[in-house]
């Protein structure tokens, strides 16, 4: 498959730490040096409203299964994917919400893939949609400051290459009660998940490329999740990654949860042959990673 289209919404209004620092027992300061978090998005309009204005920009007339990736929507039915296709007016495609938490995207990427793979389906729409602000406190400073809402689309075709390599993934399901949201609102173990990440990530890279059978050099761009600056930095050292290839939009827009790694990796402009490493990360736990090599054109025949 390929990724043939990909856009994103976020809401307007956006939220400073300046203006959490009026409201909060917290610091610009903390926040910039703990995160590397200045500011977030924060939506007063339904997740549902951002799920289909994420798609507005893509022509989805012929998809053949619509895909959302949330853990932020209050609502267990209809599916956030069914009401996209509602509002569209798409009544041939196959429709359900995928709930990996912050790896969303990738699980979501595989899950396109092998459906495009097994099922007769030309097209995926995945939309990876995050009203965090519906499960966070926003009077909780351990929380609050962390996240954001965003939500994006990849629109997925069939092609006659793979693109997917050193797909992998893992659970650590022991640990499940680090990050809950058990009907109330989003609690977190910050310094336990933020040691699991670092190791994950660490572990996500070097089990990615060994099974892809590729070394650092030869990946284009990394793609981690955006929880916390730290946690990417700590990967930029280990592995001595090159600063331009590492994509980072956390400063902007915090931490999106499952809308995170597709948000940075829409602000990449993909060339022919370019190989990103997507890494994704949080609640389970469970992480994931894949390396997508991009192709400009080649259509399923
Ligand atoms: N402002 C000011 N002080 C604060 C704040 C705040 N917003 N939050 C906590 N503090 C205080 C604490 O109370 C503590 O004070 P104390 O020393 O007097 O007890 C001190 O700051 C240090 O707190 P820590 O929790 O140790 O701070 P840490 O450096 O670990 O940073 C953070 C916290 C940012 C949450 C970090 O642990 C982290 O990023 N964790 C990983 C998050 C992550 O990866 N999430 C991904 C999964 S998310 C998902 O799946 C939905």
């Amino acid at each position: 498959m390929r990724i043939k289209q990909m856009s994103s919404y976020l809401p307007e209004m956006v939220v400073t730490n300046l203006d959490l620092e009026k409201r909060l027992d917290t610091s610009d300061e903390w926040i910039t040096k703990r995160t590397g978090i200045k500011s977030r998005y924060v939506a007063e309009e339904s997740i549902e409203q951002m799920a289909i204005s994420a798609v507005k920009d893509i022509d989805i007339r012929n998809v053949d299964c619509i895909i959302v990736t949330t853990m932020s929507n209050l609502d267990v039915a209809p599916s956030l994917s069914s009401k996209v296709a509602s509002h569209y007016g798409l009544s041939n495609c196959m429709c359900f919400d995928l709930n990996a938490a912050c790896t969303g995207y990738v699980y979501g990427m595989i899950t396109a893939n092998s459906l495009l793979n097994t099922v007769d389906f030309k097209q995926v729409l995945v939309i990876n949609c995050e009203k965090m602000s519906n499960i966070v406190d926003s009077n909780d400073r351990s929380t609050a400051i962390l996240f954001g809402d965003a939500a994006v689309a990849t629109l997925f075709e069939k092609t006659n290459e793979p693109s997917l390599s050193g797909v992998y993934y893992k659970s650590v399901a022991d640990q499940n009660d680090l990050v809950c949201n058990k009907g109330e609102m989003l609690t977190m173990n910050g310094q336990s998940v933020f040691k699991f990440a670092t190791k994950a990530i660490c572990d996500a890279i070097e089990s990615s490329l060994e099974k892809a059978n590729l070394n650092v050099g030869e990946i284009d761009y990394f793609v981690f999740h955006q929880a916390n600056k730290r946690i990417i930095d700590s990967a930029v050292r280990k592995y001595k990654l090159n600063k331009e290839k590492v994509i980072s939009n956390i400063e902007r827009v915090a931490n999106t949860s499952s809308a995170s790694v597709g948000l940075a990796l829409s602000e990449v402009n993909l060339k022919d042959g370019d190989r990103a490493m997507l890494i994704g990360f949080g609640a389970g736990l469970a992480y994931g990673s894949v390396i997508y090599t991009h192709k400009e054109n080649n259509e399923f025949i």
